[in-house]
């Protein structure tokens, strides 16, 4: 049996260990507790049983394990200017033995493989072929579940705030490329090297939304609001955060995911 309160002990044990002033660890706490929720309930959503309710919130808490080191080491969320993060983690967990303070001594080897695998995958654009069906679901669970807290996330904090010292690697912002809005096109996620501008970068936090799976994350989403106001482009005030032919794209990024949604349902 999984236990969920020694578990979140020993979580915030771990980070009690990094810099509290650094905006950025507290960040990834939040962000950390906020997905374990998000997974408990698409879990729920699942009727998952058993020790697999207690996993797929165990994935959530432990998938950005690696995000603590990677900002002592570099100061900065950008995985293209210093590490992969997810691989980072699994590390530490998994080859480094983090992982014991977590899980009872007991669990299956095969448990342990699959938490593993949806760990290093979590931020991948899409997931290898070829993942057994437990391991694919438990993928899927956190894949859904980050992607439904990252528009909180992208929501309440300016750049500057959220992705550290490597701020500047994004350009002013301007119209989005053909080939990014190709992507939008067909409903698909962008991949890193397609993104240059503060704009690209933009659009492609929104089309994660294509690529969420399970019903109960839309119905997440859609609750809370984030990704709507992102597509909107607008301030507090209601005033255009892009400028008009930014506006104009971002309008198009919007239609398409209200389009694939509307044909998903919600069911
Ligand atoms: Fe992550």
């Amino acid at each position: 049996m999984l236990d969920r309160k020694r578990a979140e002990e020993a979580f915030n044990t771990y980070t009690a260990k990094y810099d509290q002033g650094n905006t950025l660890i507290w960040l990834k706490v939040v962000h950390t507790f906020k997905v374990a929720e998000n997974c408990d309930r698409i879990g729920m959503s699942l009727r998952l049983e058993g020790d697999d309710a207690d996993l797929a919130w165990l994935v959530g808490l432990l998938h950005d394990f690696g995000r603590f080191e990677q900002v002592r080491r570099f100061n900065t969320f950008s995985d293209a200017a210093s590490v992969d993060h997810a691989e980072l983690g699994a590390d530490l967990l998994f080859h480094e033995g983090f992982i014991k303070e977590y899980v009872p001594d007991n669990m299956p080897e095969e448990t342990l493989r699959m938490l593993e695998t949806a760990i290093r995958l979590h931020n991948k654009l899409a997931l290898p072929e070829g993942l057994d069906e437990r391991t694919q679901l438990f993928c899927n669970i956190i894949r859904d579940a980050d992607k439904s807290d990252i528009f909180r996330v992208i929501t309440e904090l300016p750049l500057e705030q959220r992705i550290g010292s490597s701020k500047n690697a994004f350009t002013e912002a301007d119209e989005a490329s053909p080939e990014i809005m190709e992507r939008v096109m067909e409903h698909r996620c962008v991949p890193r090297a397609m993104k240059h501008t503060r704009f690209e970068l933009h659009i492609s936090h929104c089309c994660m939304a294509f690529e969420v799976v399970f019903p109960e994350s839309r119905r997440i989403i859609k609750e809370q609001g984030f990704l709507e106001k992102l597509l909107l482009g607008c301030d507090e005030e209601g005033n255009p955060m892009w400028n008009e032919r930014e506006m104009a794209q971002l309008a198009i990024v919007r239609r398409e995911i209200h389009d694939a949604w509307d044909s998903k349902g919600l069911q």
